[in-house]
């Protein structure tokens, strides 16, 4: 079974996670969604609500599953028996951060093998820190997140008065 896992922070997941999540499943027997504790980012969003969020709006997607994991992400591909794992390139300036850390995760795991996958026309300029902040600032993005993603943001951001 070929299984591979496609971590982030997910903080929020938007349309262009799910694009990318879509097409792995085409190619993968089983894929992992990995919702990281250790990223370096402060979120908005706790680690359960990422988690749970990313349930949700993936419920309907066949060959995945949902985890969230802690530590490094190449000891959770081993325990969940992945070799592969899943980044999106979006733009040329993703690619030096990416390909740092898929060395990093190689030189960490040497079994370990990442696969890029370019995001649609309509996601390229997407991130999740763009859609925080046009949701702060009031803007509609509803083609780019998911309804529930939006509500969930505008919530948190009332109750943490930001
Ligand atoms: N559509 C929309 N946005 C996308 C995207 C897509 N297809 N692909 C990436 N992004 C955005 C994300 O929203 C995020 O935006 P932000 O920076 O504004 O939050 C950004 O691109 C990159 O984020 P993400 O995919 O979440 O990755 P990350 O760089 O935040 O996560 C981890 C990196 C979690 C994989 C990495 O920190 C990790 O592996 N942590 C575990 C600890 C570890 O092993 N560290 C060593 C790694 S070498």
């Amino acid at each position: 079974m070929k299984i591979a896992i496609y971590p982030g922070t997910f903080d929020p997941i938007t349309n262009g996670h799910i694009d990318i999540l879509k097409k792995a499943t085409k190619i993968f027997d089983e894929v992992i969604l990995a919702v990281a504790s250790e990223t370096g980012k402060d979120t908005i969003f706790s680690l359960d609500e990422r988690e749970e969020i990313c349930k949700v709006v993936t419920s309907s997607i066949k060959g995945i599953k949902i985890m969230k994991f802690d530590g490094l992400v190449v000891e959770f591909a081993k325990k969940m028996g992945a070799v592969t794992m899943i980044r999106g390139l979006r733009a040329i300036s993703d690619f030096e951060y990416e390909l740092s850390q898929a060395l990093m995760n190689k030189k960490l795991y040497e079994k370990i093998e990442t696969i890029f996958f370019v995001p649609d026309n309509k996601y390229l300029y997407l991130s999740s820190t763009m859609v925080r902040q046009v949701i702060k600032l009031g803007g509609s993005i509803k083609d780019l997140i998911p309804d529930c993603v939006e509500e969930a943001l505008i919530k948190k951001m009332k109750y943490k008065k930001i």
